[in-house]
């Protein structure tokens, strides 16, 4: 809902108010962001600027003054006394940089306003309402629209702008945010989501202080070096409890996000597409709109921020098609073959994978060309005979037969120096003419701004898609951009985001055509994680590293402002291809299945005694998919780095996964604490059983066994491909208020023995709970 209580605003949702007003002297104050406010003056909330402050610049209009430089703002300009970080620079008529913003007028929506060119939150229901605050630089007659959505249900509130120039003479805008405003105190704490290939979105908190703090993309993609989302939280926020600010950007390009501490302690904040080489220049009645920013807050600590935007995300971002649905559960072929393999290793994949549960059979890289290697091939859609004689369709045909659906890899943003299509069209790879362009996995970028490549694409894609009626596409983009340029731009300013605008058109063509396809979006993993990407395709392969210690690191940083309906997380072999790290089987899938479930490895390797693992793995992730998939995530405060304790809940059941980085020798009692429960229930509590191998105890086996036998020897080996060693179990009737205080649970392996009681979590170990509504009858 939103209140035009001129001269305030007053957004509302469930629970949240976003309110502002317009100052005598035509600039937007920024007054509140916090949960529901009772107050009908809303004057108690305006800054009350009644001694000033040294070296102020006074801005004057039709008769009234402000100091800009201390008012909360809700944008700004440059060059009319606020020095602050700005969140606009525009070249305007006159050649200067001088911009001066007033209220022009307003107006109010029922709904979402939707964008041409960029995607946006859309509507779910009677969930939103917009509001439009144009504001006018009246000597220069340009135009800026600020964009307000409130989501009522989920807590969101979205924001973002459109510069429109009315002026006869152009003007040329180097930087123009999507959203900023400033918060009247600066305790707070900055967490970003950053990293790298194989370490994308690990936590940093960054402690605010003076001057401004920024991170930013440049690689043309949102990047796995920044994530757009953000966090503002103050001093001392816990996953339960405290005051924080969630931020993101429905875009997929280079994305600037910064925050600034002022010499009077305000703090600004704004986010939007980076300034970097960005240059766009408006003639006469054209316009430029900025990605959408999402907003939310809690004061319930980081878990209610979350649910926030997860249920925002769910409802508002993902494809209508898949919000709510069950994800199949997905074998892919990459760590299982990589290049090497054909028509009748991919059957024999497929088989042992529907025999195990599998629902969806995914044939990754190397299927067109000459793609034996990644030297070559991108950019070609001809079927490699070499590997699949029999043709691609036969291939998906057999596969869903034996009742799986299938899938299919593509990378269609790119081309190799060494294929067909870049023989034929050189010109369709970015490059600068007289310049040798930069090589990233032996490829080059195509050119997403010229309409020929568009086309290309498109049609090539839509043709696959639908000669073999492919149930699902795995989106793939593996490289930085460099060399930017287009011919089909006469300003390059324009490169890196029109390259993004070309990129959605496309996915806008083939989702348009294909609504009921999934698309899992990928970047070498989470190189492009973000909002964008989901609008599209409503889930993102998260990172290339399928080691478990690793990927609780990267699902937990996403799991803060992205659900776990969209966080695609793959049981691989160990030693892991990424870290050589050995994991225990049990650990691969209690990390995979906070996620969108898959196996990514060649059954051929795994023991019969494993195999069977997997299975019971899968049975019980279909039992409790809409759990893991639509459930409420919730992280725990943990007093060490080795332990992390998640939590998921749908409608009264609860599931709970303790993961343990490494063993302490001889630990104390340990408890399980379960968030969330009912105090006067009874609930069944259980594990999820899980056995680990012989090989795990070693030498140390010997001393259990009646006869004398070389642990490591032939007649145990062979015993351990088909039988694995029993954890303890647990199946108890508890209160909700014993979950809730810590159910205290038996003890680790404590270097003395080993008994059907003993907890074996070990290093990389780990253990998942139910908890139900238990059927016993409270006395
Ligand atoms: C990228 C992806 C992987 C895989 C390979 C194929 O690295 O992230 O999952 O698809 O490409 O070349």
């Amino acid at each position: 809902m939103i209140y035009d209580l001129m001269p305030y605003f007053k957004l509302e949702t469930k629970d949240l108010n976003y309110i502002f007003r317009v100052l005598p002297t035509g600039q937007l104050e920024h007054l509140y962001f916090g949960k529901k406010i009772i107050d009908q003056h809303l004057d108690v909330l305006h800054t009350k600027i009644t001694a000033g402050a040294g070296s102020q610049i006074e801005y004057e209009r039709n008769g009234h003054k402000t100091l800009l430089d201390l008012m909360p703002l809700e944008y700004s300009g440059i060059g009319k006394g606020d020095f602050r970080l700005t969140p606009l620079e525009v070249k305007m008529p006159d050649e200067t940089f001088v911009t001066d913003f007033v209220y022009y007028r307003h107006q109010l929506l029922k709904g979402v306003i939707l964008s041409d060119h960029l995607p946006t939150a859309h509507q779910n229901k009677e969930d939103a309402e917009s509001l439009i605050i144009t504001l006018i630089d009246e000597m220069a007659h340009v135009e800026l629209d600020l964009i307000y959505t409130a989501f009522y249900t989920s807590n969101v509130i979205s924001r973002r702008t459109i510069l429109r120039n009315k002026n006869e003479k152009p003007i040329h805008i180097r930087k123009i945010m999507s959203m900023m405003f400033d918060l009247d105190s600066s305790d707070y704490d900055l967490y970003t989501f950053d990293g790298g290939w194989i370490k994308e979105a690990h936590k940093h908190k960054r402690p605010l202080s003076y001057g401004t703090y920024s991170i930013e993309s440049t690689t043309g993609a949102s990047s796995n070096r920044h994530n757009p989302g953000i966090i503002l939280a103050k001093k001392n926020t816990t996953e339960d409890q405290g005051v924080c600010i969630g931020i993101n950007l429905i875009y997929s390009g280079n994305h600037y996000e910064a925050v600034q501490i002022s010499n009077h302690d305000l703090l600004r904040v704004m986010n939007g597409i980076n300034p970097h080489c960005f240059e766009w220049t408006l003639k006469q009645d054209e316009s430029f709109e900025t990605p959408e920013a999402i907003l939310s807050y809690a004061e319930e600590g980081f878990n209610e921020l979350s649910k926030n935007v997860h249920n925002f995300i769910n409802h508002h971002i993902i494809p209508s098609a898949f919000q709510q649905t069950a994800r199949p559960i997905v074998l892919n072929s990459w760590e299982a073959f990589y290049f090497q393999f054909n028509h009748a290793k991919l059957i024999k994949l497929a088989k042992q994978a529907k025999k195990l549960g599998i629902e969806l059979f995914v044939l990754d890289d190397g299927w067109f060309g000459k793609r034996d290697d990644d030297t070559r091939g991108l950019g070609d859609y001809t079927i490699n005979k070499k590997k699949l004689p029999l043709g691609l369709h036969r291939l998906a045909q057999k596969i869903k037969h034996m009742g799986l659906k299938f899938g299919l890899w593509f990378e269609p943003e790119m081309i190799n120096p060494d294929s067909d299509l870049f023989r034929e069209h050189p010109e369709y790879a970015i490059s600068i003419p007289g310049r040798t362009p930069s090589l990233g996995r032996n490829q080059l970028v195509l050119d997403l701004c010229n309409d020929h490549v568009r086309a290309y694409i498109k049609e090539k894609v839509n043709q696959i898609i639908d000669t073999i009626e492919l149930d699902y596409m795995k989106w793939d983009m593996n490289r930085h951009i460099t060399d930017m340029f287009s011919k089909s731009l006469n300003e390059q300013g324009r490169f890196y985001h029109q390259y993004i605008l070309g990129l959605y058109d496309i996915l806008k063509d083939i989702t348009s055509k294909h609504p009921s396809l999934l698309i899992e979006t990928c970047s070498s993993g989470g190189n492009r994680f973000d909002l964008g990407m989901l609008t599209f395709g409503a889930q993102i392969w998260a990172s290339d590293n399928t080691d478990p210690i690793e990927r609780l690191k990267i699902q937990q940083g996403l799991s803060y402002l992205y659900p776990l309906s969209t966080i695609s997380a793959h049981v691989s072999l160990a030693p892991h291809a990424q870290t050589l790290r050995e994991s225990p089987l049990s650990t691969r899938f209690n990390v995979a299945s906070f996620g969108v479930l898959g196996y990514e490895l060649n059954f051929a390797y795994l023991t019969y005694a494993e195999r069977q693992e997997i299975k019971r793995q899968i049975a019980f992730y279909k039992q409790y998919r809409t759990c893991f998939q639509y459930g409420t995530f919730k992280r725990f405060d943990t007093l060490s780095d080795h332990q992390i304790t998640w939590q998921i809940s749908h409608e009264d059941r609860h599931i709970v996964a303790q993961y343990q980085i490494l063993a302490d020798a001889s630990p104390g009692f340990e408890k399980l604490v379960v968030k969330s429960v009912n105090r006067n229930k009874l609930y069944q509590l259980k594990n999820f059983e899980q056995r680990f191998p012989l090989k795990r105890f070693g030498h140390l086996i010997s001393h259990a066994l009646p006869i004398k036998l070389n642990p490591y020897g032939f007649i145990l080996r062979q015993i351990g491909k088909y039988k694995m060693l029993d954890n303890t179990s647990i199946d108890d009737t508890v209160s909700g208020q014993v979950l809730f205080s810590g159910y205290k649970l038996k003890q680790q392996f404590m270097g003395t023995y080993y008994n059907d009681q003993t907890r074996i979590i070990g290093d990389f170990g780990s253990m998942i709970y139910t908890i139900e509504p238990s059927e016993e009858v409270i006395m």
